[in-house]
């Protein structure tokens, strides 16, 4: 089973915080959303491999760790998934950026695929897949579904906020993924939206509502 990462750090709390207030606008949640995928970013790409290469200082000539140039795509589930693509960018910015285009149907709450776009190598890539809100699970579920039929593999799943049920919907489907969480919430409430969550996050970050 993949791990489950929630973060506690106060940077992170105190960033998704600003986020979830209604009172937020539009440039300073898609701002804080960029802040939080950074540091995420961070935690998640923790394991990435080294290598020891040798270097000339000033002073002397000394081994050093650096990547081991692992390649790397990040892949936003459109549209909101792309708030998090430049604070990943900006860690890892040679990564190459896929997108899976996902809407929620409004009444039966299930994922449709619209697009699917992945760099032609993904076979060989570390991939992030990147999405805000991991509710009933089905859009993450079905986006890792269409980028495992195209040959992609060793996948990590980040989100700002997860209800208990997309957790256990993902892990089920695919245990094989560690997912990074910025906050975990409560429930879903009737309309499938996370309580107390952040309401609609592409809404949110596009001001299309
Ligand atoms: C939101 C969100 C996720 C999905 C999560 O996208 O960005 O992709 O809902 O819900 P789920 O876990 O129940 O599938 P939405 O369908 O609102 O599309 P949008 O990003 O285009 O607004
Ligand atoms: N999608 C959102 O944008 N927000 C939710 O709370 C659930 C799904």
């Amino acid at each position: 089973m993949g791990k489950v990462y929630v973060f506690d750090h106060p940077l992170i709390q105190h960033k998704v915080a600003l986020i979830r207030s209604k009172d937020t606008s539009v440039k300073d949640f898609r701002e804080l959303v960029r802040e939080v995928a950074m540091l995420m970013g961070y935690e998640a790409t923790r394991d990435l491999p080294l290598e020891e290469k040798e270097i000339e200082t000033p002073i002397c000539s000394t081994k050093v760790k650096m990547l081991a140039g692992e390649d790397i795509a990040i892949v936003p589930i459109l549209r909101a998934g792309l708030g998090f693509v430049d604070g990943m960018l900006s860690l890892v910015p040679n990564a190459k950026v896929g997108h899976v285009g996902m809407y929620r149907d409004p009444v039966t709450h299930e994922p449709v695929e619209y697009y699917c776009k992945l760099p032609k190598d993904i076979e060989k890539r570390r991939i992030f897949v990147v999405d805000p809100m991991l509710a009933t699970g089905g859009s993450a579920v079905d986006a890792i579904n269409a980028i495992k039929k195209r040959d992609g593999s060793h996948i990590t799943f980040m989100c700002l906020i997860a209800a208990p049920e997309g957790i256990e919907a993902l892990q089920k489907a695919h245990p094989d993924v560690d997912i990074y969480i910025a906050a975990k919430d409560d429930h879903l409430n009737e309309d499938a939206y996370i309580v107390p969550g952040l309401g609609d996050a592409g809404d949110r970050l596009y001001g299309t509502k």
